[in-house]
């Protein structure tokens, strides 16, 4: 089969007779990517069987979608209660918005017109002020509950919404985000959620207050006069006409201004993670051109978005403009025939605005409806999308697994017309280490990922302990399984979170076993902050090899019983992947490990190794094989001699530290070895700073390890005492004089044991650490100025309420 711009061609080539081909469009390849696997063991002579092909229709949609605003409304479902405070409160702010009128008209009538005022003038227009003012009052209190209980509302809504979106987004298929630009969907998740808000704050709690006015106002003035109420109401229809169509034109326009968005974040995402190859190249000037044409293209977007909405609301204003005209027009020329009293005609006024002033709001809604519902619209998108079979009740348990596995006749494509995989068969036995190579593009990392069940297959079936990996329960598989990817991502945070990432609950000596088994303990223990070092977005703060190495102490700290390294020591030096290698032999003989690699030492410790070219096995061969082969298709190292350090843990137990006749730091461990020119270091300093300490000898190995200073004598702790006092300097802050901030720079003024001190710190969010307690009380704050100085604030709760106060006009 061959991939074609929009389609592909099928090729039969037969013994006899010319060779056939078939072109086809794209939307018939996933019927054609079958037809190899029907032909497949026709070549070998067998028959097809009747029914093998079945129709290949798509998957019908068919979908009945409810109405977007419908959908966005039953988000507010679980808060009805609050809903149900919210219209009282509505309906005591319409009432209190109402009466003023009709009180103004009994001031005019009764108290101010000389023709028709009664009784004592004076008392009743005190009165009817009052009466005036309380209403006023109950309608400022009333519209208050009001607003408060919409933005609640609205924020809780908008939360929810981006809470089911973030955890929908993360069961989705890895398929969904190869297609997805991330900064788009990240679009989705701020901005297209905020749309949804700005209706259900803006939008849901006036509508409720302008539709209860608009008809207890029509209610009103019709009680009032019937004549007056015809001129009033004229111009509705041709406002709310006018206000349909231009709904119906203005959402897909807010459509287009929210996929603009969405690209300009997307353009930005990658131009900012890019920055290193942009700088490289020095394109900095056309990524300047690209983002400027995506902000032109917003730009564009929305104006063409609000233009509808301005068109909408000098129309709305012109007509009921024209209302106003005749009720002065008809109104006045009752008041001159004395058909009706001065005040109701003033009262009439007052009606009006209260009349048009919903139906204008009801124009502007719409903008913002229309506004929601096209971000709505993209949100459910995302959430219509089926998700990985995280819930599936039948799905069989595992615990532990054994770690056979099998792949059976297995075809997979990510593209249905171009299968990756073809008819792929393999089985490893429970703690088999199998090595995997072949060229580039030959399916290696497919396979795996396969087996860890981010794709399905086509056809066929991969097994773990004879049981199809779609019957397990997707968590239990996957718990099953370590990964070391091919790219290793890490999160921001510090080293131990990420080697923990898998298990949250590891204490730190877990988190060293699986470093040393990286061989990372040493160069973890090298940083200034040891485990606690923090990593940077992605991993940027530490090298390749570095990278890689974190990785895989974060897969084998869970035990997994099938541990995959794809390429997992790509970019470490021998000696490091020597070591490593040295290290998974010891623990990939309890488990069945994929070791898929390019250099041939990284297969060293494989008990077999299969060839993948083209989707298909076409060799299976050892180790001893491969080394004496000159054309595998793999890359020769020098295999290093395997040194034996890995294998030796830490002593832990009585050791003595003091000072040799140079002054230097020695050690001498309880079977009488002695080191000298010894470092002592914390292995994390910020989180657990009175834990464990490391003594590290000059070629930066670890000599020992004491988890307890109460296991030295006391001249001993002396004198590491003295030397972590020298090593860690960190100033203790026991008040804040002074804050200061300009153009992004902060400086702070602080009380420290060793006197005031001034801390200028350019970017105080990412120079501040917030820690917890360490002897009960509030959380620590590590500061660190531009210098890399260290400030420790040890409860932040005990602070002063002055330097609180300053402390958190910092942050
Ligand atoms: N998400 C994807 N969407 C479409 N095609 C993909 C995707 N991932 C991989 N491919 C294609 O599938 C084929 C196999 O890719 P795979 O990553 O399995 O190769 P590999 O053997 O691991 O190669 P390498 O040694 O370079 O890592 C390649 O042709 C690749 O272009
Ligand atoms: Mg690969």
């Amino acid at each position: 089969m061959e991939d074609l711009v929009g389609g592909g061609c099928l090729r039969i080539v037969s013994c006899a007779g010319p060779m056939l081909r078939v072109a086809y469009s794209a939307s018939c390849a996933r019927a054609f990517t079958r037809l190899p696997r029907l032909v497949d063991p026709m070549r070998s002579g067998e028959q097809l069987e009747a029914g093998a092909i079945d129709d290949c229709n798509a998957e019908g949609d068919g979908d009945h979608e409810p109405s977007v605003a419908r959908r966005m409304l039953t988000y507010l479902v679980p808060y009805r209660r609050r809903i149900a405070l919210a219209g009282l409160a509505s309906l005591v702010t319409t009432a209190a918005t109402i009466f003023p009128a009709t009180i103004t008209r009994w001031i005019v009538d009764d108290a101010l017109v000389p023709a028709t005022r009664r009784g004592d003038a004076r008392g009743t227009l005190l009165l009817l002020v009052l009466a005036l003012l309380g209403t006023r009052l109950v309608a400022w209190s009333s519209e208050r509950a009001t607003l408060w209980q919409g933005s609640w509302l609205g924020g809780q809504v908008t939360a929810d919404l981006r809470f089911s979106l973030h955890r929908h987004m993360l069961r989705l298929r890895p398929s969904f985000f190869a297609k997805h630009d991330v900064g788009s969907l990240m679009s989705r998740v701020a901005k297209d959620a905020e749309a949804v808000q700005g209706f259900l704050v803006r939008g849901v709690p006036f509508l409720v207050i302008n539709a209860l006015t608009f008809v207890a106002v029509f209610g009103v003035m019709l009680a009032t006069s019937w004549k007056l109420t015809l001129c009033v109401v004229a111009p509705v229809p041709v406002v709310w006409a006018w206000g349909r169509r231009s709904q119906r034109r203005a959402e897909p326009r807010f459509g287009r201004a929210l996929r603009a968005q969405s690209a300009l974040s997307a353009r930005l995402r990658e131009s900012l993670s890019g920055i290193r190859v942009t700088k490289a190249f020095a394109q900095e000037r056309r990524e300047m051109l690209c983002f400027e044409g995506e902000n032109a293209g917003l730009v564009r977007a929305s104006v063409h978005a609000n233009r509808m909405r301005v068109q909408l609301l000098a129309t709305a204003l012109l007509v009921t403009n024209a209302g106003l005209l005749a009720l002065f027009l008809i109104g006045g020329s009752d008041v001159i025939r004395s058909e009706l009293s001065v005040g109701t005609l003033i009262a009439f006024y007052s009606y009006v605005y209260m009349f048009y002033g919903p139906l204008q709001w009801f124009g502007q809604v719409n903008s913002s409806l229309s506004q929601a519902v096209a971000g709505a619209r993209r949100v459910f998108e995302v959430l219509d999308t089926a998700p990985e079979p995280y819930a599936d009740v039948r799905a069989r348990r595992v615990t532990r697994a054994q770690g056979r596995v099998s792949f059976e006749g297995v075809w997979f494509g990510y593209d249905s017309s171009r299968p990756v995989l073809r008819d792929l068969g393999l089985e490893v036995a429970a703690g088999e280490t199998i090595g995997i190579v072949g060229r580039s593009g030959a399916g290696k990392t497919t396979l795996v990922h396969l087996l860890c069940r981010f794709y399905d297959v086509d056809a066929g079936g991969i097994e773990l302990d004879g049981v199809d990996v779609r019957e397990l329960r997707l968590e239990d598989l996957r718990r099953q399984i370590g990964v070391v990817f091919q790219e290793p991502f890490l999160f921001s945070g510090s080293i131990a979170h990420n080697i923990a990432y898998g298990r949250p609950d590891a204490g730190i000596d877990d988190v060293i076993a699986a470093a040393k088994v990286a061989n990372a303990h040493e160069f973890i223990l090298d940083k200034p902050d040891g485990y606690d070092s923090e990593v940077g977005e992605r991993g940027a703060r530490l090298s390749g090899g570095e990278r890689q190495r974190v990785a895989l102490a974060r897969a084998v700290l869970g035990d997994p019983r099938v541990l995959i390294l794809d390429e997992a020591t790509s970019s470490v030096d021998a000696r490091s992947e020597a070591l490593i290698q040295h290290a998974i032999a010891g623990i990939a003989a309890h488990r069945t490990t994929f070791v898929i690699a390019h250099r041939l030492s990284t297969l060293a410790h494989t008990d077999r190794i299969v060839v993948l070219d083209h989707g298909r096995i076409t060799r299976t061969t050892t180790y001893h094989e491969l080394t004496t082969d000159t054309h595998a298709p793999i890359t020769r190292a020098p295999r290093l001699p395997v040194d034996n350090t890995m294998g030796s843990s830490p002593v832990s137990g009585r050791v003595r530290v003091f000072r040799d006749a140079r002054s230097l730091i020695a050690v001498a461990l309880p079977d009488g070895s002695t080191f000298t020119d010894v470092r002592i270091v914390r292995a994390r300093p910020l989180r657990d700073p009175e834990g464990r300490l490391s003594f590290v000898g000059s070629s930066r190995e670890e000599i020992v390890a004491v988890d307890n200073l109460t296991q030295l004598d006391d001249a001993s702790l002396r004198v590491v005492n003295e030397e972590l006092h020298r090593r860690y300097l960190t100033s203790i802050v026991s008040r804040i004089l002074s804050f200061r901030s300009k153009s992004g720079v902060s400086c702070l003024c602080v009380e420290t044991g060793r006197g005031r001190r001034d801390l200028v710190i350019e970017d105080l969010a990412g120079s501040s650490r917030l820690l917890p307690a360490r002897n009960g009380g509030g959380p620590r704050l590590v500061l660190e100025d531009a210098d890399g100085n260290r400030f420790e604030i040890p409860d932040i709760d005990a602070l002063d309420r002055r330097s609180s106060r300053l402390l958190q006009q910092a942050l």
